[in-house]
């Protein structure tokens, strides 16, 4: 059954729909944590210019307050609150991404709690940098997903903290920003890796950071194995660690780097420069919803470790997408290389798109598939 879609809040109801949308889809497009942050900012009257949104998900938290400015990581949360807004009839709101400081200096701040907590780290520290004393952050996140660290961390970067009551399976906390300097953030995170030609860094909220995933272990491993191309794809490229390595082992002439996280997007352009700034002309780097709005050449190699996870929920639709969405850039002949957890069966979500469809690779946890365009 399909989740309802009418959500109500203090400032008004209003129709909000998932980004990428789905027939049936069973999620809402809002959370507890949503609902008790528009209380507190009702409460308190907050709303328009002064508000800065961060972490919103799909326009919940933004739209009915008319929200000066949503401050995120995810090209995805910026299609869903544009397609949100429009289905509304409300004006556009500025997006800033997590990689530039907020436009302008709000008077109070709602934030979700990222997932990754050198995240918000990272946002709490550019923040405290950013607002004025006595300016309020306002933070909340789900009771599953929150980190006990979450109240310390904001009175060591913001100011004195409050716990509020639990709701809707749901914490509020509030924070007022204090007179102290502030506080410098983790530094990036990073791990060698010799395909790739040396030490791959990372920005705060990218994907390993700190260590090779397996599943992009078992594709390096294949990768001599496949044909070069005039343009290569790293589709969801995280830290670039698929491109560089195939750009080092001569495998394209062109490489274009493709992910929905700003973070990713500057850490793959780093680790480009400094590890093969002689390449560094031939590459490509596209932020966006995977290859939607892509307008390059068509490319005769795509390198993909898609995400199973959309947020918090473990979600193999968001492999299926990017997988159609190859068949779609591939240039005839042209092939996608993806790795996929095994317990995920990729083999209906190819047949859809493609009809010649191999194994390449496998280990205990991962499977390396090989899909060919006619
Ligand atoms: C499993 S990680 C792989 C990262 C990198 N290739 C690696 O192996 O370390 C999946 C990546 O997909 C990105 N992603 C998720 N949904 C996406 C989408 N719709 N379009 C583009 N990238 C997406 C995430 O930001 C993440 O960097």
């Amino acid at each position: 059954m399909s989740a309802d879609t009418l959500c109500q809040t203090p400032f008004g109801a209003l129709r909000l729909q998932r980004y990428p949308t789905r027939r049936d889809e069973p999620l809402q497009a809002w959370c507890g944590a949503d609902l008790l942050l528009l209380e507190e900012l009702h409460r308190l009257g907050a709303g328009g210019e002064q508000l800065l949104v961060v972490n919103d998900e799909h326009g919940a938290l933004a739209i009915p307050p008319a929200a000066g400015q949503l401050w995120t990581d995810s090209a995805l949360a910026a299609l869903a609150l544009a397609h949100n807004l429009e289905a509304n009839g409300r004006p556009a709101i500025r997006v800033t991404w997590s990689t530039d400081a907020p436009a302008a200096t709000p008077a109070v701040v709602a934030l979700r709690v990222p997932k990754q907590l050198p995240f918000l780290e990272y946002q709490l520290a550019r923040l405290a940098d950013h607002i004025a004393v006595g300016s309020t952050v306002l933070a909340a996140g789900m009771d599953k997903h929150l980190s006990p660290r979450v109240a310390s961390l904001l009175e060591h970067y913001i100011g004195p903290t409050q716990r509020h009551r639990g709701q809707r399976k749901a914490r509020l906390f509030s924070a007022c920003r204090d007179g102290r300097p502030a506080a410098s953030p983790p530094g990036e995170a990073a791990y060698r890796c010799e395909a790739a030609g040396g030490e791959l860094r990372a920005q705060a909220n990218v994907f390993s950071r700190d260590r090779l995933d397996g599943g992009s272990r078992l594709l390096l491993e294949v990768l001599p194995r496949l044909s070069p191309a005039a343009t290569v794809i790293d589709l969801a490229c995280g830290n670039g660690v698929l491109g560089l390595a195939a750009l080092r082992q001569g495998l394209a002439t062109e490489l274009v780097f493709a992910d929905e996280s700003a973070m990713a997007i500057a850490s793959a352009r780093g680790n480009v420069a400094r590890l093969v700034p002689d390449l560094a002309g031939d590459c490509r780097f596209h932020h966006g919803d995977g290859l939607l709005a892509y307008t390059g050449a068509a490319a005769g190699l795509i390198l993909c470790n898609p995400p199973f996870h959309l947020n918090h929920a473990v979600d193999e639709y968001a492999g299926r997408r990017l997988a159609a969405q190859c068949a779609a850039h591939l240039a005839p002949g042209g092939v996608l290389c993806l790795v996929a957890n095994r317990h995920l069966d990729y083999t209906p979500v190819l047949r859809r798109s493609f009809r010649h469809i191999s194994k390449l690779a496998g280990d205990r946890r991962f499977t390396v598939w090989r899909a060919r365009r006619d």
